[in-house]
């Protein structure tokens, strides 16, 4: 038998172990679950309902030795136009989007809760450090997986636990100092994937003076980053440096490939101008990359995850 029935076989039994209310396609398209809107389709594509879905779907990929890539909001993300081959797992149902308080200073958000939720559920009650991710257009589990930041601080500073699950199904639930964190990254939700996560504020205050911090981020921002579809920031931040200022320096604002642009706004958006394709934006991120190298000696690296294929083997010298 060819391994392609097979697995079409095991994926029909699959579907019979799962609980009713769990989603399973296969082709499914990508580019409307993304912010960017460029891509081709998730070969095998679930909404786990439950936990032991969510293991059940990580048991069939391990089988089937397929990917697996667990899609949040979509928001920092490229899929190829040609796809991928593998298990796209997407926390959907709303037992993912449960956020409740757990005493005056800690409440518990799951991993399909969207950071603007987070913001404004901390901000009612009065806990204020969350005002930071007002405008990241993040799930807090994707967050997790990236240590997402802006304004100078970076998620796990509202972090007290994570309740993961590790790729061979394994639940766990660790404090934040048993993370190896960094600049836009979680070196142990590379390996596993974040459940929900127990936040904590800096401290009390009024829920009017959060607000106000919340509304001056969310005016700067809207002042320095595009509207337009896009998937955020494209590159790290070079130690000591700017991406978007080396960008914007090497004179690529407005530079485009097809339909995909350098952003006129912040140089460090790619933006789509309406029915641009991967490639288009593969282009332009190597041209960037390249020109940026050429003037400044300096190799950006990709922030951005790409679905479908590697970075390495897709990044020109
Ligand atoms: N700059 C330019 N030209 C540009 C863009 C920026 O000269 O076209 C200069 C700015 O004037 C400023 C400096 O570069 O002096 C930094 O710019 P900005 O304040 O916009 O911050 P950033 O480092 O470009 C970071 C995060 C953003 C986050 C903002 C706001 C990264 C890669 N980016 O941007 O995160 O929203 O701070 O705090 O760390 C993302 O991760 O996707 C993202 C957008």
């Amino acid at each position: 038998m060819s391994l392609v029935i097979e697995c079409m076989q095991t994926w029909e039994r699959l579907r019979e172990e799962m609980s009713p209310e769990t989603v399973m396609r296969t082709d499914e398209p990508m580019a409307s679950k993304t912010t960017l809107r460029v891509g081709g389709k998730a070969k095998y594509y679930i909404e786990p309902a439950q936990v032991e879905d969510f293991q059940k779907a990580l048991k069939f990929a391990k089988n089937q030795c397929l990917e697996i890539f667990v899609l949040g909001r979509g928001s920092n993300i490229i899929v190829l136009d040609s796809g991928f081959d593998g298990v796209v797992i997407h926390f959907k149902h709303s037992n993912w989007k449960r956020i409740e308080e757990i005493d005056e200073n800690r409440f518990y958000a799951g991993a399909g809760v969207r950071l603007k939720e987070v913001c404004g559920y901390a901000a009612k009650m009065g806990l204020a450090g969350f005002e930071f991710l007002e405008g990241i257009p993040g799930s807090l589990g994707g967050s997790l997986r990236m240590n997402a930041g802006a304004m100078g601080g970076w998620l796990f500073d509202v972090v007290e636990s994570v309740c993961f699950m590790t790729r061979a199904g394994e639940l766990f639930e660790a404090p934040k100092n048993e993370f190896n964190l960094g600049y836009r990254h979680c070196k142990e939700l590379q390996e596993a994937y974040a459940l929900g996560a127990t936040l904590k504020g800096s401290e009390k205050l009024p829920e009017e003076s959060i607000r106000q911090k919340i509304m001056k981020n969310s005016v700067s921002r809207k002042a320095s980053q595009p509207r337009e579809p896009s998937a955020g920031c494209i590159f790290k931040n070079p130690e000591g440096n700017f991406s978007g200022r080396l960008i914007d320096s090497a004179g690529l604002k407005g530079a485009s490939e097809g339909k995909a642009q350098v952003s006129e706004i912040h140089g460090n958006f790619i933006i789509n101008k309406g029915g641009a394709s991967s490639d288009d934006v593969i282009a332009l991120v190597n041209r960037v990359r390249n020109t940026v190298f050429e003037k400044s000696g300096i190799l950006l690296e990709p922030e951005v995850l790409l679905l479908g294929a590697k970075w390495q083997d897709i990044l020109k010298k």
